[in-house]
């Protein structure tokens, strides 16, 4: 028998280490490295090829069950799941502390426990009167959800056992969560992946669809230990300033379904509306324009969302190093834009303090953006507001050229709609339908960087 060596695993990147450090090795965290205990110890007297269970094969095209798929009674949350909750199915939900995820998942709860559906929600972090408090505010205080705040999965489990399966079983959060089999505090990485293993198989043999709540750490990756998303179905992020109203939903992994779709909420006094059409949401509205702001038409999944982008810059006197500060965007993909701007165009940002932000709390993850940062740069260099009614578009090489991206169309159809009067984009980006069923939008394409540079210059 190998001796039991103890090992060591960080609660932030769930690598193992066989001596304890202050700072974990792979990914830099610091303090995050805890005691961890090995499942299984290898031997070379227990060769695995014997003494098993012999496996049956099936063929893939077996007559099985469709797939049917619950709705969560959020059409926005169905949206982001890819079209409901599958049952048998584990999803990670994670976000920032305050952002709204209990209160969606109860409200998720109730309308599929209205709708005919036995729903479990354990609460490790509020008490049952706190959850009722909150039931009563939404509104949703007789609907018939089962609530408890427990913590124990041994009596989650046990309980659950007697019990006719769930459709829905909620655990909020897997890190308040212990097992008495398992050495450490609850939120050590071997108490949320042994109590998640066991509520996982829970939900899968009993055909439960199962919302494990998780916390997010600093950098923004969800739930500590990321062999969490590993074990899951679907990996979900509630997004959102806390200081505006708008959250999105946004699946970061989907065994069942794409994962580009995202659902759109707003936070209100009633708990969280659906936003079945956001394409407005992330404009400021104003009248005037103002230097330095563009309108990037931007896509979620198949749906467009308007959203604006405001740069400012500041010009610095004395040689201090400039900064520089993203928020709702890429910080490299911000600098190397930069990088082209002075190199292919001869703008010179390099003793200027740059400042880049997406209007709304919105995070921008479409490539498309590229232009219309670039535009919005250039106007607040040049101080210069860019034209009214006009959206950019398109992805900006390091040769500075302007490349064609996807859903050319789509964005200008949106445009239109809102009132946009002219899309500026890629040389082959004008897929907008002429045939006069839309409203239309004048397409003026750009090649280069420096095409972009002249068109501002040269505008009013
Ligand atoms: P919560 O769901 O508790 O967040 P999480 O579970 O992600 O930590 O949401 C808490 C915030 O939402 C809190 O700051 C208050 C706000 N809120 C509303 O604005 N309206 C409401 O109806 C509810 C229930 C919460
Ligand atoms: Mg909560």
């Amino acid at each position: 028998m190998t001796k039991l060596k103890r090992r060591y695993a960080c609660s932030s990147c769930g690598s193992v280490s066989h001596r304890w450090q202050g700072q974990c090795a792979d990914c830099g965290e610091w303090n995050t490295l805890s005691e961890d205990v090995p499942e299984t110890v290898f031997s070379a007297k227990h060769h695995l090829t014997r003494g098993g269970q012999s496996i049956t094969f099936e063929p893939l095209d077996a007559p099985g069950a469709p797939l049917q798929r619950r709705s969560t009674g959020l059409a926005e949350f169905d949206r982001a799941l890819g079209g409901g909750l599958v049952p048998g199915s584990a999803i990670l939900m994670g976000g920032d502390p305050g952002i709204g995820k209990s209160t969606l998942l109860l409200q998720a709860a109730a309308l599929v426990a209205r709708s005919g559906g036995e729903v479990i929600y354990i609460s490790g972090e509020e008490a049952a009167g706190q959850v009722r408090l909150r039931a009563e505010r939404l509104g949703l205080a007789g609907a018939p959800v089962r609530f408890a705040a427990a913590t124990s999965v041994r009596d989650i489990l046990t309980t659950l056992g007697s019990m006719t399966p769930p459709a829905l079983l909620v655990i909020d959060s897997i890190q308040t969560m212990h097992s008495d089999q398992i050495e450490g505090a609850p939120g050590t990485v071997s108490q949320v992946r042994g109590c998640a293993f066991e509520l996982i198989r829970y939900a899968k043999e009993n055909g439960a669809a199962l919302v494990l709540v998780g916390h997010v750490t600093k950098d923004g990756s969800i739930a500590g230990p990321r062999v969490l998303e590993h074990m899951v179905d679907v990996v979900m992020s509630f997004e959102g300033e806390r200081s505006h109203q708008y959250r999105i939903l946004r699946s970061l992994k989907n065994r069942f379904g794409p994962v580009d779709e995202i659902g759109v909420f707003a936070m209100a006094s009633e708990g969280l509306e659906e936003v079945s059409n956001p394409s407005m949401l992330f404009l400021s509205g104003r009248d005037e324009p103002v230097a330095g702001s563009a309108v990037f038409p931007a896509m979620e999944g198949t749906r467009p969302v308007l959203v604006e982008i405001q740069a400012l810059i500041v010009r610095l006197a004395s040689g201090a190093t400039p900064r520089r500060a993203v928020v709702g965007w890429d910080s490299g993909r911000l600098a190397m834009l930069l990088a082209v701007l002075e190199a292919r165009c001869g703008l010179n940002f390099s003793s200027a303090e740059v400042y880049l932000n997406v209007a709304g709390g919105y995070r921008l993850v479409d490539p498309a953006a590229d232009l219309a940062v670039a535009a919005a740069l250039v106007s607040a260099l040049a101080d210069k507001p860019l034209a009214a009614g006009a959206v950019w578009f398109g992805e900006v090489s390091l040769a500075g050229e302007i490349r064609a991206v996807a859903h050319a169309a789509i964005r200008q159809r949106e445009a239109a709609k809102l009132g946009f009067t002219d899309a500026c984009g890629p040389l082959d980006g004008n897929g907008a339908d002429s045939s006069g069923k839309d409203k239309a939008i004048r397409y003026r394409p750009l090649a280069q960087l420096p095409n972009l540079v002249d068109r501002i210059l040269a505008e009013a």
